[in-house]
């Protein structure tokens, strides 16, 4: 689909995401030519560059990330002459007047707001474009996470927000939605009549979603202090996965008809109390230890952190939905950072035989199991158990495998690159909803709540673990293990 011409706006305009995401992700669109003639990008930010100032950091900032192997200076120049720079206060509305100049005022281009800003300030900017008759029918504006810090200050973001633009001009973003995979598991659930009929509580025993990171909290230790791990990934991208693997057949792939089911496995997760959640919620904090054979420091022995801090890097938590397709089936969450590999899955575990026929007892036989892998090696891998060549009748697990970047040739799209497109194509159905939101911080809440008692700390662990034993303990007591636990060593 070929785009409009359009002016999108980014506030935040020489922060880490656009230098980092945003710009190379636009970038990688004009090297497509996706890009029409009349598309333009308008940073917004407070420092008093002149314009050749503007591009000389994006060309310190911003180009090291464009990795494309056709990526040329012509193309560099092409992009680079679709900037226009804007400084501005963002938060005072006084100051506005130059971006109104830079904007073009024609309500056959789209226009697009992306405010890739801390949260408390949407509220304004919004009133602000309103103020200057910029917050036209034919403007979209893009919520940057993190959306609000618990269910209120998520709450007010909608109320306030809602007050400028209508949801349908109201885009949520999730990276994670935007990775291939992750679409790619609407391809398998709903575009094969295989997986649907198993796709319940009868035949799956228990589903494992983890997103791990060797990194740890790099430079972003002032934002993340003060979010953690349960606000930063499981709120939003780790619920969002479930949601997709949970979620009962939308009648189509319509936003609201997408939205609509996500929002309803959300409102199904079976509510904490202190009781269980002592029980089914584990947090942790990284010490010192070695990630790929490099020593790195301890969290609180970051630059800049508090010695005392209490901030969260690890959280595995049991969720459970209370529903007639998965009561009863766990689902394990976990992620964290620095720990022992970088990688994002889903595992879909079947129920074992109910008898074997063979000589072997049905408990040497591995369940069958669904991997879905989103980064690094995005694919899908399905173990099975198959016979052993030769002479009689062993069965061993084997795998059928399916790599996307073996099987589709074609060049990949960065989350932010498909994100970006489906904004300025206006569609929203890999956008969170303001209910969806809102639902997802209430689950959380209990949590966040729970853990503001004085008496809860995390747990420590080494860098390049898997996390606290704790988090072992938790899936161990159903008599199942965390899939790398599970393993057969190499
Ligand atoms: C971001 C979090 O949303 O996702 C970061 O704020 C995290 O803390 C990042 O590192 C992970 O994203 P990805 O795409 O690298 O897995």
């Amino acid at each position: 689909m070929v785009l409009n011409d359009f002016d999108l706006v980014l506030f935040g305009g020489s922060g880490d995401l656009a230098m980092r995401k945003l710009l190379p992700a636009m970038c990688a669109r004009e090297i497509a030519n996706d890009l029409p003639a009349g598309a333009r990008i308008i940073c917004v930010a407070r420092h008093d560059w002149s314009h050749e100032e503007f591009i000389a950091a994006v060309n310190a900032n911003a180009r090291p990330h464009i990795k494309h192997s056709a990526f040329n200076q012509e193309i560099w120049d092409r992009f680079c002459a679709r900037l226009v720079y804007v400084s501005l206060n963002a938060t005072d509305a006084a100051s506005y007047q130059p971006l109104v100049d830079a904007l073009r005022h024609d309500a056959a281009i789209t226009r697009v707001y992306y405010l890739a800003t801390p949260p408390h300030i949407f509220s304004r900017i919004c009133h602000n474009l309103a103020q200057h008759g910029l917050a036209t029918p034919n403007s979209r504006v893009v919520l940057e996470k993190p959306l609000g810090r618990d269910l209120a200050s998520a709450r007010q973001i909608n109320a306030e927000v809602g007050q400028v633009f209508e949801e349908s001009q109201i885009y949520r973003i999730d990276h994670y939605l935007g990775k291939e995979t992750v679409q790619n598991l609407l391809a398998l659930r709903f575009g094969n009549i295989l997986f649907e009929p198993l796709w319940r509580r009868e035949w799956i025993s228990d589903v494992q979603i983890t997103i791990a990171e060797q990194l740890g909290v790099g430079n972003r230790l002032g934002y993340y202090d003060t979010a953690g791990a349960l606000r930063d990934m499981l709120q939003n991208h780790l619920l969002q996965l479930l949601c997709i693997v949970a979620m009962e057949p939308p009648s189509s792939i319509a936003p609201d008809a997408v939205r609509d089911e996500k929002l309803q496995v959300l409102r199904s997760l079976r509510r904490f109390t202190p009781a269980t959640l002592a029980q089914n919620v584990v947090r942790g904090q990284y010490r010192a230890g070695h990630v790929r054979g490099v020593a790195v420091p301890a969290y609180r022995d970051e630059p800049d952190a508090p010695k005392n801090s209490r901030t969260e890097t690890f959280v595995a938590l049991k969720a459970e939905i209370d529903s007639w397709r998965w009561a009863g089936v766990p689902f394990y969450l976990r992620t964290g950072k620095r720990m022992a590999d970088s990688l994002a899955e889903i595992v879909v575990r079947f129920k074992t035989i109910p008898h074997s026929i063979f000589q072997q007892s049905t408990n040497s036989f591995q369940p069958n199991c669904l991997v879905i892998r989103l980064q690094p090696d995005e694919g899908l891998r399905m173990n099975l158990m198959a016979k052993t060549p030769g002479e009689g009748m062993r069965l061993k697990p084997a795998e059928l495998e399916l790599d996307f970047r073996e099987s589709f040739k074609m060049p990949r799209m960065e989350a932010y690159e498909r994100l970006l497109l489906d904004v300025l194509r206006g569609q929203l159905t890999l956008f969170m909803r303001g209910d969806e939101l809102e639902a997802a911080w209430e689950w959380v809440e209990p949590i966040l709540n729970y853990w503001e008692q004085e008496e809860n700390t995390p747990l420590p662990y080494a860098s390049g673990t898997w996390g606290p034993a704790a988090a072992s303990a938790l899936i161990g007591r159903d008599g199942l293990q965390w899939r790398e636990e599970a393993l057969p060593e190499d």
